[in-house]
Order: structure tokens, then C-alpha cells, then sequence
């Protein structure tokens, strides 16, 4: 049946694939990517993570060499995580302040191999330096404490920045924090050390195979709803991202990824900021299960969810995916 407004037809430009390279609203490129990488002790080492399939904690000299290959695939950053040896973690996670913890050593690592041609960005927060797994300091009754807790934060991302971070990530949630930290990196002279603030970040169910590869799951006491958002609630989202402005991040994140596009759409619209997203550790595993019993082409799925991302107006989105997804786009 002819349609009832036969102009109007929707199809017309979806015919063939130059017309719908030309009409495509959104691109991805790897320049949108952040690689998150995990960091273990020794040389030439390789601990494939059970629950993350296909993601390895890799040893500071291959790290160097991932780090490599992203800059030669136009990959613009990575997100660093470190698991920690057991006998470096404590209740008050002093590790996070050691010069020589696997973090800047790490940092060192990626500087010496590719110099400038890559940025650095370091996770501000306690969890994988802690015998608790929780990402602050805890007084007796298992509460995480705020103050006491951004003052460490604070001798962490100027450790961090030390070393040569390029962004400190300030994942914990803690009030006030941006403001304290962004007040240190000034004093300190880091004028140039960007702030990406993980500023709605939510409790989440999501955050599971990243527990093991850092080494906290087993650990963690209680749970992080104490700190991180409720996934109910989105104006509150707004209001984190509000202050974490106005107290001085570069840029803020909203993270998990998928199931919080909305928030990454109200935030862009009313802030008008650089915006990040996080696609996590279960959202990767996810599409990793999905393709391994042949629910999906996990490809496909891939650069779906990702140009997802960027049409709800994400600036880059961190991924466990992001070297996959860079060879595919260079294609
Ligand atoms: C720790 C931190 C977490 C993630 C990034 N930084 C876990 C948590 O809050 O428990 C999760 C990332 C992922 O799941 O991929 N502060």
C-alpha cells in the first residue's frame, strides 16, 4: 500500500551506503576511546582475569608495550588500575601514597615508551590499596569516613601527578573532594594535571569482574551504597555534577555506561562540559557472554554500544573494548 504522505518517505536515504555515510549524525572514532588497564608486579607477566574474558593484568613492561600499540592505533589515553600484592594492602591503604607503588611505577613505565603521544589517567580512590576493599577510610562501625578520607585522596592524586599523571580520576565519591585535590594540584604546581571527576557514579551491580581484577572483591566489607549513588535517583546526578564543577573538574564522568545514558544526556544538555562514560566491567562481560552462546556478533555489539555513547553525547567513553574497537575503525 502507497503510504498516506508518499513525500515523506523516511527511507529514501537509507537505500544505499553513501547515502547513509552521508546522513550519519554521529562518528566514533579511536580518538574517543579510553583503554582501561590493569597493572600487576614482575616482568613478562600475564594473569588473565576469570570473569573480564579477554582482559589480562599485565606487568609494567607489557603494559609499556599495550600502551605502544594504543598510540599507534590513535587511542588517546588509558585508565590505569593496579592490583595491589596482598602485603602492601592495609586498613588505611598508605600504599596509595607510596612513590614506588605499581600505579607510578606504571606511570614511569608509559612515559619512558611513548612520551607525550599518549595521556595517562590515574583512579583516585582507596579500594585497591585497602584490606577492607572499601574506597576510603573506615572508622569502628564499618563507616566510610568523608574527611579523613579526602585528606589521603588528596596525598594520592599529587603522588599521581608526581609521577606524571596527565588526569587523576577521583573515582570514590567522597563530598569535597574535587575542590581539596584541585586546591593541592595548584599549590603543588601541577597547573596543567586535568580532573576528571567520576561525578555521578552509582552503587552498582555492574562493578563485579573489576572487584577481581583489582583484588577486592574477596575483601570488600559491606557494600559502597554508603558513598556511591543510588540508581534510582537523576537529579541528584545533576547536583554531584554541579559541584564537582563549580570545584574546579575538567570533565566529568558518569558511569556504569549503558544503563545511565539518560544521565549522560541530562548532564550534557544542562552543563554543556565535557562528558565521559564508563562502560564497565560487567557491562563488558555482558557482551562477551551474549556473543559466546551466540546471542549477538560481539563486533557488532561493540561498535553499537559505542556510537550509543557518542549519540547521547559523550565526548569519549572508557572501555574494556577500546583496542578492538580501534583496529575495527582503522579498517
Ligand atoms: C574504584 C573503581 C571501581 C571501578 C572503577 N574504579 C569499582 C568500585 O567502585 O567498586 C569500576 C570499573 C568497572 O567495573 O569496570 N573506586
Amino acid at each position: 500500500m502507497t503510504p498516506s504522505f508518499p513525500s515523506l518517505r523516511l527511507r529514501r536515504t537509507r537505500v544505499t551506503a553513501w547515502s547513509r555515510a552521508l546522513h550519519r549524525e554521529n562518528i566514533l572514532t579511536p580518538a574517543d576511546l579510553i583503554w582501561p588497564v590493569f597493572v600487576t608486579g614482575g616482568t613478562g607477566v600475564e594473569e588473565p582475569i576469570g570473569s573480564l574474558p579477554g582482559v589480562s593484568r599485565w606487568s609494567l613492561d607489557l603494559i609499556a608495550k599495550r600502551a605502544k600499540e594504543a598510540v599507534g592505533l590513535g587511542i588517546p589515553c588509558l585508565a590505569l588500575f593496579p592490583n595491589t600484592p596482598a602485603d602492601k594492602r592495609s586498613d588505611d591503604g598508605r600504599e596509595a601514597l607510596s612513590r614506588d607503588n605499581l600505579m607510578c611505577r606504571a606511570i614511569r613505565a608509559i612515559r619512558d615508551a611513548c612520551g607525550s603521544d599518549i595521556g595517562i589517567l590515574t583512579d583516585v580512590a582507596l579500594d585497591p590499596y585497602t584490606s577492607h576493599g572499601q574506597d576510603g577510610l573506615v572508622d569502628g562501625a564499618g563507616y566510610v569516613l568523608n574527611d579523613a578520607t579526602v585528606e589521603v585522596l588528596v596525598g594520592q592524586a599529587l603522588n599521581q601527578a608526581a609521577a606524571g599523571a596527565d588526569i587523576v580520576a577521583p573515582s570514590d565519591m567522597m563530598d569535597g573532594r574535587i575542590g581539596a585535590i584541585r586546591q593541592a594540584l595548584e599549590a603543588d604546581g601541577h597547573h596543567n594535571v586535568q580532573i576528571m571527576s567520576y561525578a555521578a557514579k552509582y552503587a552498582s551491580a555492574f562493578y563485579g569482574p573489576f572487584r577481581d581484577a583489582v583484588g577486592s572483591r574477596g575483601l570488600l566489607k559491606g557494600d559502597k551504597k554508603g558513598y556511591q549513588m543510588d540508581p534510582a535517583n537523576g537529579e541528584e546526578a545533576l547536583r554531584e555534577v554541579a559541584l564537582d564543577l563549580a570545584e574546579g573538574a575538567d570533565s566529568v564522568m558518569v558511569k556504569p555506561g549503558l544503563p545511565y545514558l539518560d544521565i549522560v544526556r541530562r548532564v550534557k544538555e544542562r552543563f554543556e562540559v565535557p562528558v565521559f562514560a564508563y562502560q564497565v566491567s560487567g557491562e563488558y562481560a555482558m557482551i562477551e557472554a551474549a556473543a559466546a552462546v551466540g546471542a549477538g556478533e560481539r563486533d557488532a555489539l561493540v561498535m553499537e554500544t559505542l556510537m550509543a555513547f557518542k549519540r547521547a553525547g559523550c565526548s569519549g567513553v572508557l572501555t574494556y573494548h577500546a583496542l578492538l574497537a580501534a583496529r575495527l575503525l582503522g579498517r
